[in-house]
């Protein structure tokens, strides 16, 4: 395998992660063809994951009739109708899956680990999708590069993923790191390519699990979905791209929200979902020490909209992988925001269904 260091030539230094010699390296380093010679018909995400990825792609392509390539293909590129592509490449490694996914206009068999240059010329495209495979790159900055070259100038590179993978083929330097320093590591792919500009991050995570999911009895969760996004450099100066806004269900009206506020203290329902709220237990820790009280009333509802959009609204103000609940003060009577970092985080203090 290349040393780390030839890929990443910026910064050698030891505390860098993506210097470090094994950083590239996988459990399995048999070639990649064998691997995938299996086909996987299988959906790699849950279906309220998979909307979000449709989402983002049909919000982030404005050209007209785009050309695409979907990097790393299988069956299905995800990419909607409405799109309407003039022409849709897949390169990946199995035949079967990439003969069977209905939204190509063809496709080509190339090992990006084996050989990371682009069969395709200069410009040919005005947009790149890379769906839930980036963390099986092992030269993630050449094909970044590659794809630079293969893209118009102002065409969108866009790199999806999420929180499952084949371990055995899943570089280290992404086993090794959290969810949040993944973003940051595809970031850096970005920038480091020296290809693009304007990299934007995106993250959406904390919506209900379907309940038909496999997943359904293991976390409440629907599977988070990241996306890291550029354009290539030279485009137009003003990029006419727009925001990703994701879909949290209908925002309560403020006059609503401010009578059901008023009104918590006799329902003890939480203002933004209806759910009965929890009688728990304030903590003796540095953080609660402040408050006089030894109870609140927090909703525990997972699928609150409070809660859900929360993991949108604190990833974009501070980017970190937290929400908040609505938490009541009952001698007080105050609604307010309470910190947390899990879908199970405060619940054991929780006193009173
Ligand atoms: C988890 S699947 C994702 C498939 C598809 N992008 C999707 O969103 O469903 C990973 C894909 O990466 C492709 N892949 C893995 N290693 C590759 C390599 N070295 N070169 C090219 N494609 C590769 C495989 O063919 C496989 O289809």
């Amino acid at each position: 395998m290349a040393k780390a260091n030839s890929i990443f030539r910026n910064d050698d230094s030891e505390l860098n992660p993506l210097c470090r010699p094994e950083a590239f390296s996988r459990m399995d380093e048999t070639n990649d063809k064998g691997f995938y010679e299996t086909d996987r018909f299988v959906s790699h995400l849950d279906s309220v994951a998979l909307a979000t990825v449709e989402h983002i792609i049909s919000s982030l392509i404005t050209e007209k009739n785009p050309v695409i390539l979907d990097l790393m293909a299988g069956w299905d590129s995800h990419i909607p109708e409405s799109v309407n592509a003039s022409e849709v490449v897949g390169l990946g490694l199995n035949e079967n899956e990439l003969k069977q996914n209905k939204q190509l206009t063809r496709h080509v068999i190339h090992d990006l680990n084996q050989d990371p240059h682009l069969p395709f010329p200069d410009a040919a495209f005005d947009v790149v999708v890379n769906t839930v495979s980036v963390d099986y790159m092992t030269r993630p900055l050449a094909v970044f590069e590659e794809v630079g070259r293969i893209l118009k100038p102002g065409g969108l590179f866009l790199v999806i993923f999420s929180n499952r993978m084949f371990p055995q083929k899943a570089v280290k330097v992404w086993q090794d790191s959290d969810e949040n320093e993944r973003v940051i590591l595809v970031n850096d792919f970005f920038e480091l390519s020296g290809a693009f500009e304007h990299t934007i991050r995106f993250a959406s995570k904390g919506k209900p699990r379907p309940k038909d999911d496999k997943y359904a009895g293991q976390t409440p969760v629907s599977d988070p979905v990241y996306a890291v996004y550029a354009e290539k450099i030279g485009g137009a100066p003003k990029s006419k791209r727009p925001a990703i806004t994701d879909d949290y269900g209908e925002k309560i009206a403020k006059s609503l929200l401010k009578e059901k506020e008023a009104a918590v203290k006799k329902t003890l329902r939480c203002p933004h979902c209806n759910e009965k709220m929890k009688k728990w237990q304030v903590p003796d820790n540095p953080f609660c020490q402040t408050w006089d009280n030894d109870f609140m009333y927090i909703c525990f509802n997972d699928a609150c909209s409070y809660f859900v959009r929360g993991w949108d609204r604190m990833y974009r103000e501070t980017n970190q992988g937290m929400s908040y609940r609505l938490m009541y003060n009952p001698e007080k009577d105050r609604c307010l925001p309470i910190p947390v970092p899990t879908h199970l985080a405060l619940k054991d203090g929780i006193i009173e269904d």
